[in-house]
């Protein structure tokens, strides 16, 4: 029995083609863009921009989005190849298994629950905002009281303490019934979304350009100092470092790219079909978001962003700044709601799938595998996931949320460029419908943009990655390896 046994590659791409037994396979290219684009465009641009110029860069924190996108574009050509030559469900984690051995596969399995499942909870913690401006801006009746939309770990400025985040909560279980029914008409559901999602995005960065005022634009780079936040915790702000932060910090936008391969074991011919679906939506969004963040920073200040436009930043700034676009306004939180729906129903969709597979290897219960016998979707996964998403949802700060997933992806990119590196040695004869260029470079670029947005995120992120991988071990120890199928065949 051994806890680097790896899983081998002609079992996976038997479990592939065996595939008509449990998953149906029915999204195309395209619908995987959409499902690219559906989970990239969210709260990553429309409250972690602000956050990051508040907290770290101030309007550097379009250069924060290049880094960002420099680190997904690296580490997404070597998902594509991964996901083009192992189509099966679980990302990261499956193609871990294949070649690192078990229990990196299981470090980054729930490294992963960081991703979708906590990434999940920060996106329904962006709606609950906006849904308070949908209440008052746009329908003008009174808001949820502050202490049933916030965690217990905040205070509002006159000083009423955060019980539960209720909407936050309710959205998610919506979202996880709506998945448990079935992908296909979910997909369906997202890719009017997605249409909806990119023109609000493109009508704020058109019409929000001649709203700029160049002196929140100077200097471009703030000084380097400290920013404490509420929580009492400093975030280098501003030169190099700051910039850093932001990119760490708005990573989360693109967070999403990668659970297009998630789906593979759902694609109909995932050999050409997933690097279109992963590198065509990255490509799309990071010329939007640069564009969104220049204009955005250029509307309000930083101080606005830490203050009175900290929370629905987007249709704050577009009220403050834009006289005459209150429809704007209006429109982008009714819009932004649905798309931070369509960004928790992919998150979820990931999740799920790397519990099934894990469930399938022995590492996680039984359960999480099991198949309705009419959805054809993994229910039992989906409702333990809907518990533990809602917890992080109901009682954990948007902000602090919304960092562990970065730091919890970025780590898992980094598993990922090493698997292509390692793969291309161990089995160099693998057919490959996509192959990552001039490896090892291009995966070695990739682990150090990332490792340099890990450093950027700074200490109290690196010990909430560190304490949640501890707690990865207990339970590996004490379930997992003994209840693994490959470390124990006859079971
Ligand atoms: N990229 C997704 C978002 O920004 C996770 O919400």
């Amino acid at each position: 029995m051994s806890i680097w046994k790896r899983k081998p590659m002609t079992l996976l791409l038997a479990e592939a083609s065996e595939s008509e037994k449990g998953l149906k396979r029915t999204l195309t290219a395209w619908s995987l863009v959409a499902l690219g684009i559906g989970a990239i465009i969210g709260a990553g641009l429309f409250v972690r921009t602000a956050t990051a110029a508040a907290q770290n860069a101030g309007p550097s924190v379009t250069i924060g989005f290049i880094v960002a996108a420099v680190g997904c574009a690296l580490a997404g050509l070597c998902y594509a190849e991964l996901s083009s030559s192992i189509p099966i469900a679980g990302s990261a984690y499956t193609y871990t298994y294949a070649t690192m051995g078990e229990f990196l596969a299981w470090i980054i399995g729930w490294d992963l629950i960081l991703e979708y499942a906590v990434g999940a909870a920060t996106v329904g913690i962006a709606w609950s905002e906006y849904l308070n401006n949908l209440l008052v801006n746009v329908l003008h009746v009174s808001p949820i009281p502050y202490e049933y939309c916030h965690s217990p770990f905040q205070t509002s400025l006159d000083g009423v303490n955060g019980i539960i985040n209720l909407p936050a909560l309710f959205i998610v279980a919506v979202i996880s019934l709506l998945l448990i029914k079935g992908t296909q008409e979910s997909a369906f559901v997202n890719g009017i979304i997605v249409v909806v999602k990119v023109a609000i995005v493109v009508m704020i960065i058109v019409f929000g350009w001649s709203f700029i005022d160049d002196a929140n634009h100077t200097p471009y780079i703030p000084e380097p100092g400290i920013f404490t936040d509420e929580h009492g915790v400093g975030h280098s702000y501003g030169g190099i470092l700051g910039i850093l932060g932001a990119a760490g910090t708005v990573f989360f936008a693109f967070i999403g790219f990668d659970a297009v391969s998630t789906a593979a074991q759902e694609t109909k011919n995932p050999k050409r079909d997933m690097p279109i679906g992963i590198l065509g939506s990255l490509a799309i969004c990071t010329v939007l978001y640069i564009l969104f963040a220049h204009v955005l920073t250029g509307l309000e200040d930083v101080e606005f962003f830490r203050t009175g436009g900290k929370e629905a930043s987007v249709a704050n700034a577009i009220a403050s700044a834009m006289p005459g676009y209150e429809w704007l306004g209006q429109f982008v939180t009714v819009a932004i709601l649905a798309g931070f729906s369509s960004v928790i129903l992919v998150m979820l969709l990931g999740q799920s799938r790397v519990f099934y597979s894990m469930g399938k290897d022995g590492l996680l219960p039984k359960a999480f595998s099991d198949v309705h016998p009419k959805f054809k979707t993994p229910y039992k996964a989906n409702l333990v996931i809907l518990v533990i998403v809602g917890l992080f949802a109901a009682f954990v700060p948007g902000d602090i949320v919304g960092d562990m997933t970065s730091i919890g992806t970025l780590f898992a990119f980094i598993l990922v460029c090493i698997s292509v590196i390692v793969l291309r040695k161990t089995e160099p004869d693998m057919k490959r419908e996509f192959k990552t260029p001039f490896v090892p470079l291009v995966p070695i670029l990739g682990i150090v943009v990332c490792l340099a947005m890990i450093y950027g995120l700074g200490w109290t992120n690196w010990l909430r990655l560190i304490g949640w991988l501890a707690i990865g071990f207990v339970v590996y120890f004490g379930y997992s390896k003994k209840n693994s199928r490959l470390n124990n065949p006859k079971e």
